[in-house]
């Protein structure tokens, strides 16, 4: 095999993973490597892969497959989640020529090395040494823009592999996240979404999430802050004030709950339960009236009743979310709940995950509805289908579509005129200095 030329970098996964793709993005293309979009053609494809699933995983072998089709044969290096679960025995069934964990792909142009000379380069360990110190600057990014401060996790959920991929919580030093900040700034970025497994988690030094939301919040520049995902625990009191005094800080809080019932709950380690969750959005919503509430769910987990899961649907008529995901509980090999008694049948979960999204999406449509007539600013991201359309962010995280000749980048006032099923119509009011 010879040295690749060319590379192409496919995520999957949450947002953690698509920040990893780019930073490996960056790192191939300051050896010299050209990106391309597309797979078929590159020399050099990295599958940034995710485990969470077990659909997800499967996925990781099905696109191998494709890729080998019609006998090409580029170079393959699976990233990720699943590169740190499964390891090895990715080269014996696949055989592909680099395996790479969540913790180590700053090695991997290294590891592209030894595998260009012929033998396969697995590197999946856990080194006490942080990969940022090693990865290079960033380039050119969009207006809304990435960056990881916090990894791994220690909550354990029983159903989640996170903890065994990821690793323990660590969280990025404070200058060196600020540096990242004021780069993506310079690099063309507007918004930042401060990413961690447990994103509230982040502490350095007695120094808490919000501390580093209130320092962005002066930088130059720097436009909307967000944040996520969150977990119900580390949600500190500063962090809820945080919403109500930060202008910049958007409107908008992923809060996974996962359940409704108690006992569900304890099972699976969530470690709060179903009314210190609700009091604790009721302290939120206190302080910032308008935030936008999303949450995770999982329809049955093992021993999941019909009337514990009906109180998954009350919390939800409860809540009233704007937006959330929704899942069927899948075993993950080496987790607690994988060996767990009354797994609960395919057709039950499929009946019970119908049910949780229609209550979600009628939500959903009802927040967008009551959107209508708002005036709020919109951060153009990309352009449209149609000539003069141009796509964007409310506040509140929902897509708006608008005609404008305002440039991606730019931040416009925009009244919401009318509520499609997946996006917002808007008019556009007045432009605002970048
Ligand atoms: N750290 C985050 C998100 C972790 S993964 C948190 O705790 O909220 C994202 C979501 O995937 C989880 O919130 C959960 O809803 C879902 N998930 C995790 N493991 C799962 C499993 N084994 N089966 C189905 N959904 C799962
Ligand atoms: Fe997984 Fe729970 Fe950790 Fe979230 S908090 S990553 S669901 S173990
Ligand atoms: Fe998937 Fe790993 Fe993220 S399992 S959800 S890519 S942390």
């Amino acid at each position: 095999m010879t040295d690749p030329k060319t590379f192409h970098v496919k995520s999957f996964g949450c947002q953690m993973n698509v920040y990893d793709g780019e930073r490996m993005g960056e790192l191939m293309a300051a050896r010299g490597l050209a990106p391309t979009d597309d797979a078929g053609a590159a020399d050099l494809v990295i599958l940034n892969t995710c485990h969470i699933r077990e659909r997800a995983t499967e996925k990781v072998y099905s696109d191998i497959g494709r890729l080998r089709k019609g006998g090409r044969k580029p170079m393959i290096a699976v990233a990720g989640c699943v590169a740190q679960a499964e390891g090895e025995e990715i080269v014996r069934r696949a055989k592909v020529d680099v395996v790479v964990g969540p913790q180590t792909y700053h090695n991997l142009p290294e590891l592209v090395a030894q595998a260009a000379k012929g033998a396969p380069a697995l590197d999946t360990d856990m080194p006490i040494a942080s990969k940022f110190g090693a990865l290079p600057n960033r380039r050119r990014v969009g207006p809304s823009a990435f960056l990881t401060v916090q990894e791994g996790c220690d909550k354990f959920c029983t159903y989640c592999v996170v903890p065994y991929t990821r690793g323990a919580e660590v969280s990025r030093p404070w200058n060196q996240i600020l540096d990242e900040a004021r780069a993506l700034v310079d690099a063309g970025a507007k918004e930042i979404t401060l990413l961690g497994q447990n994103v509230n988690a982040w502490e350095d030094d007695g120094r808490s999430l919000h501390d580093l939301i209130r320092a962005l919040d002066r930088l130059p520049g720097l436009a909307r802050i967000r944040y996520t995902t969150s977990h119900p625990n580390d949600m500190s009191q500063g962090l809820i004030d945080a919403h109500r005094d930060v202008e910049k800080l958007m409107p908008f809080l992923h809060l996974p709950v996962q359940a409704g019932n108690d006992r569900v709950l304890k099972a699976m380690n969530r470690s709060h339960g179903r009314d210190s969750y609700l009091r604790l959005l009721d302290r939120v919503r206190a302080a910032r009236p308008d935030i936008a509430l999303s949450g995770d769910f999982i329809v049955g987990f093992p021993g999941e009743t019909e009337a514990e899961f009906a109180d998954t649907l009350s919390l939800v008529d409860e809540v009233r979310y704007a937006q959330a995901f929704s899942f069927k509980y899948s075993p993950r090999p080496g987790t607690p709940a994988a060996d767990m008694d009354a797994q609960v049948s395919p057709e039950v979960m499929d009946e019970r995950l119908q049910r949780l999204q229609s209550a979600l999406n009628r939500d959903q449509h009802a927040f967008n509805a009551e959107s209508v007539g708002r005036t709020c600013q919109v951060l153009i991201e990309r352009r449209g289908k149609l000539p003069g359309q141009m796509l964007g962010k409310s506040p509140w995280l929902q897509s708006v579509h608008l005609h404008t000749d305002a440039q991606v980048g730019d931040l416009v006032e925009v009244e919401l005129v009318r509520a499609d099923p997946n996006s917002l119509a808007g008019v556009e009011r007045v432009r605002l200095a970048a």
